[in-house]
């Protein structure tokens, strides 16, 4: 099931059972690398998270395995793909607030009831949610803080955070993955809106090919409080800043499309999804549309018109960097954060899962001069691809002799097997062998 369509109207029949766990009574206390608090405690009859006590009932079914995800916050990992594409995204809304830091515990009111998610929804199954009890959740997106946002009285704000939901398990899904949201409001007049849409056209086009045949029909209606005119603007508006956001974010490509289809969401009418064009297949990455009016009334907003979208960030990092693994946001493994920069969107390079197996070597040198390109050609030579590095661990004169002994570390490890150590063994005795032949060196 695709990640946006949770919220559309047709009932979606959930493939899961009541998750295993449900109810069942476990304590587990747990640290997290990242904060010297801890995080959460699970009780016969409560959950603790970061300090906040709820009680447990019929509805619980939260696990611990995704409540030691809740404090990792990878959107504010400065190296972190998906905090890299959130920034990206970002930069493309100067003139917006920002809200990085709303906690994922919610209220069902919140998640669902403030958005007018009907009440039998299948969005607020069990089976699709991880409960704290009947009235607490996990946040299941990012539209669970819209409210909040108009409440601190931005006029355009994004909210990104991370967001939990049971689903398939494959290499593109994982409970939990992290959204943006993007709300943007206007008085609702006619000449300020054509106004307002006028400066944002003018600033530029983006060179994209957009397909867009939707029509305002029954299915995907204006609501009856807007005038079309007004809801033609604002979805202009919209429209425009996703299109150029897209293109900033896909810079590269040159074979871009941008497809927009009409969709259902209880928040928004009308509504549409956006499909990209990228590499021979369409992904899906936002859902989004004309603010449900009664939302802006309960913020106390009667006389303005808004829009909103909500994007998904794991799948456009996925594509963007070419990781082709979800889990691997979550390594803690520093030859994978390692490789990303701030503000920069470069390809990912595999490495192996495999256990390194670690030998040294060392030996005097028969005079200083010694070049280590050549060493490491070597090795290589010998080795072949199983080596993944080659390191100088000590450089050490005798007081004596004033003879130069050099320690080198090697760490083999291949990319698609495990490696036995009586292989590697054999590799490290030619290795050496080879060395000393070579280079005529004193083995030590
Ligand atoms: N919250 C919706 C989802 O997660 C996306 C969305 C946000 C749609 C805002 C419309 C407006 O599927």
């Amino acid at each position: 099931m695709l990640r946006n369509s949770r919220y559309l109207k047709q009932a979606v029949i959930s493939k899961y059972s009541a998750p295993a766990g449900c109810g069942s009574v476990f304590s587990i206390f747990q640290r997290s690398l990242y904060s010297t608090a801890p995080d959460f405690e699970i009780g016969s009859n409560e959950t603790k998270i970061n300090g906040q006590v709820i009680a447990r009932d019929e509805w619980t079914n939260i696990t611990p395995t995704v409540l030691s995800k809740v404090n990792r916050k990878l959107h504010l990992q400065p190296q972190n793909p998906i905090s890299i594409i959130r920034q990206l995204i970002e930069s493309n809304f100067q003139d917006f607030k920002t809200y990085n830091e709303f906690s994922p515990v919610v209220t069902t009111k919140q998640n669902f009831d403030d958005l007018y998610i009907p009440k039998d929804h299948p969005s607020r199954t069990k089976s699709d949610n991880y409960y704290f009890n009947k009235d607490t959740v996990l946040r299941a997106h990012t539209s669970a803080h819209q409210l909040q946002g108009l409440a601190s009285g931005a006029e355009k704000f994004l909210i990104s955070g991370d967001v939990y939901r049971r689903d398939e398990i494959d290499s593109s899904h994982y409970p939990v993955f992290h959204q943006i949201e993007g709300f943007f409001y206007l008085d609702n007049d006619i000449s300020k809106l054509q106004a307002d849409l006028k400066r944002i056209l003018a600033k530029e086009t983006p060179n994209i090919e957009v397909i867009d045949d939707t029509i305002i029909k029954p299915e995907n209606p204006y609501q009856s409080c807007h005038t079309p005119e007004a809801v033609d603007l604002i979805s202009a508006h919209l429209k425009h800043s996703i299109n150029s956001m897209i293109r900033n974010l896909f810079a590269d490509e040159k074979d871009l499309k941008v497809r927009w289809i009409d969709a259902y969401f209880p928040f928004t009418s009308p509504s549409w999804e956006v499909e990209i064009w990228y590499k021979g297949e369409w992904l899906e990455v936002l859902g989004s549309g004309v603010v449900n009016q009664k939302i802006m009334n309960q913020a106390g907003l009667e006389n303005k018109i808004g829009w909103a979208f909500g994007m998904g960030l794991e799948r456009l990092a996925m594509v963007l960097f070419g990781i082709p693994d979800i889990r691997l946001f979550w390594s803690e493994d520093r030859r994978f954060i390692d490789q990303f920069t701030p503000g920069k969107i470069n390809k990912f390079v595999p490495f192996s899962k495999y256990p390194p197996c670690i030998k040294d070597i060392s030996f005097w040198l028969p005079e200083d001069e010694w070049h280590e390109n050549d060493f490491c050609e070597l090795v290589r030579g010998v080795a072949g691809d199983i080596v993944e590095t080659v390191e100088l661990i000590d450089d050490f004169r005798h007081p004596k002799t004033s003879q130069r002994s050099l320690c080198y570390r090697i760490n083999y490890r291949s990319m698609d097997r495990n490696v036995t150590n009586d292989e590697i063994n054999e590799i490290q005795e030619k290795v050496r062998s080879v060395v000393q032949d070579e280079f005529n060196v004193k083995l030590r």
